[in-house]
């Protein structure tokens, strides 16, 4: 395995190109399964996660050709059913076939993705809502068997609370099932809304993008895709509070400030001074002359977008420990997303867990020191990244195999930058 090894202290300034969602390009993938022939998606991430889909998509007859950052892939010769354990367990976001698979074939047999180090991750929203589209679902051996008879009958499904993979899988299925289908309490995220302009781009007919109420009017058929994937809201928000907690200035570009609401500002509440263009947001020090001054204690709780999302929670507690002040974390998503807070200690941060609030006290004055950690899942890692970079001394993570499922070209990026970074076999 490799480890990422950090000299840290060194302020990260310029300019860094956001590349495209990972959370996008997850779903975007699996909606080429409902209907044959070439479908065109880009500004594709070329990630550990992505190429995992790809891998499981060709294990069922789907071609696929990368030029750059365009994807083409051809699923016209569909010809299995089955997403197995082994790549289910790696990546949950399989579970994602399991909507298309039954609106193509009229079946689908994907494994449960069982547990994950932030939480028990259950699919029960994805089941319930393909049996109210008359799917039967059968749960045997750590699987799930779904399959229907002809098409799917739209139908009303509540979601007890909002899912994001959950909305996408229920809008996948009800894209082509007979007569209307509602999603109540539906996902926000822009992930979802990036899905719905590739359906409506296929042929589909879905309305109340952006809201928590989809309506989903069934079409016979679809035709394949030409979409473009959002930019990757959540390494834009880690990107910049590592500019910002190494007392850096500087630019994400590519990306969409309007997709970040909660987290910008949040940002502007330490102090830090954040300016938006349709395209770039620029973080600069509190008093604005490249200075790094201490940051205010900021309280932030995770919520269902547009809340503060819990995918940028972990990179915000890193830059709370080099605070001022108290900062107050609750988190409402996952039952167990504080994995990074033991490794943070490790780096000498003052942090206290009760439940699902961290109560993390600012070591502004004598800041953090490098250490050994260990990555634990993808968004704890990228937190110990940026207290790494803001440490003095050498900081070496290891088990960065999370990390690589959910950044392009890390290093690359980060030394553009002005860090000191490279990885080395552990
Ligand atoms: C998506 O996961 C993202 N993954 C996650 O990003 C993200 O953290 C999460 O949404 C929340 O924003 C992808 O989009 C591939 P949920 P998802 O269903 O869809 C409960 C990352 O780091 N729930 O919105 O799996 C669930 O336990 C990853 O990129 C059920 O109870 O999350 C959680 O408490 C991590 N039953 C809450 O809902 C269900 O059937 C929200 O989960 C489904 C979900």
């Amino acid at each position: 395995m490799e480890k990422l090894i950090i000299e840290g202290g060194k302020s990260l300034n310029g300019e860094v190109r956001i590349s495209g969602a990972k959370n996008a390009a997850l779903p975007l993938i699996c909606a080429t399964l409902l209907t044959p022939g070439k479908h065109i998606l880009r500004n594709v991430p070329d990630l550990r996660d992505t190429r995992t889909m790809l891998r499981l998509l060709e294990n069922l007859g789907v071609r696929h050709a990368r030029k750059d950052d365009v994807l083409t892939i051809d699923s016209s010769d569909l010809n299995g059913s089955e997403a197995s354990y082994d790549l289910v367990k790696t990546m949950r976001a399989s579970v994602l076939v399991l909507g298309p698979l039954v609106a193509r074939l009229g079946k689908a047999r994907v494994s449960l993705p069982g547990g994950c180090a932030i939480g028990a991750r259950p699919i029960n929203f994805h089941i319930t809502g393909l049996e109210l589209l008359g799917v039967k679902c059968h749960l045997e051996g750590g699987y799930v068997d779904a399959a229907i008879d002809g098409r799917m009958q739209g139908n009303v499904i509540y979601f007890d609370m909002p899912s994001v993979t959950g909305t996408e899988n229920l809008l996948m299925a009800a894209v082509q099932a007979e007569g209307t289908t509602v999603l109540k309490n539906a996902a926000r995220e822009p992930e979802v809304g990036n899905l719905v302009d590739m359906l409506n781009g296929m042929g589909a007919r879905i309305e109340g993008k952006g809201t928590d109420r989809l309506t989903i009017e069934g079409v016979e058929s679809l035709q394949p895709a030409d979409c473009a994937i959002i930019p990757d809201r959540i390494e834009a928000g880690t990107y910049l509070i590592a500019i910002a907690a190494t007392g850096g200035e500087g630019t994400v570009t590519h990306c969409n400030p309007s997709h970040l609401p909660a987290l910008l500002e949040k940002l502007r509440a330490t102090g830090l001074k954040i300016e938006e263009t349709d395209s770039t947001v620029t973080v600069r020090q509190p008093n604005g002359n490249g200075q790094s001054g201490p940051l205010k204690g900021t309280d932030i709780k995770t919520l269902p977008y547009p809340g503060y999302p819990t995918d940028l929670q972990a990179q915000f507690m890193a830059l709370m420990t080099l605070s001022s002040g108290v900062s107050v974390i609750n988190e409402t998503i996952f039952e167990n997303r504080f994995m990074h807070v033991a490794e943070l200690q490790r780096l000498g941060a003052e942090i206290q867990v009760d439940g699902h609030t961290a109560v993390v006290k600012g070591a502004a004055m004598d800041g953090l020191s490098g250490a050994r950690v260990m990555a634990t899942d993808l968004r704890a890692s990228s937190s110990l990244v940026i207290a790494g970079l803001a440490a003095s001394g050498r900081t070496e993570i290891s088990r960065i195999y999370h990390l690589e499922r959910g950044y392009e070209n890390l290093v690359d990026k980060l030394t553009a930058l002005g860090a000191t970074v490279w990885k080395e076999q552990d």
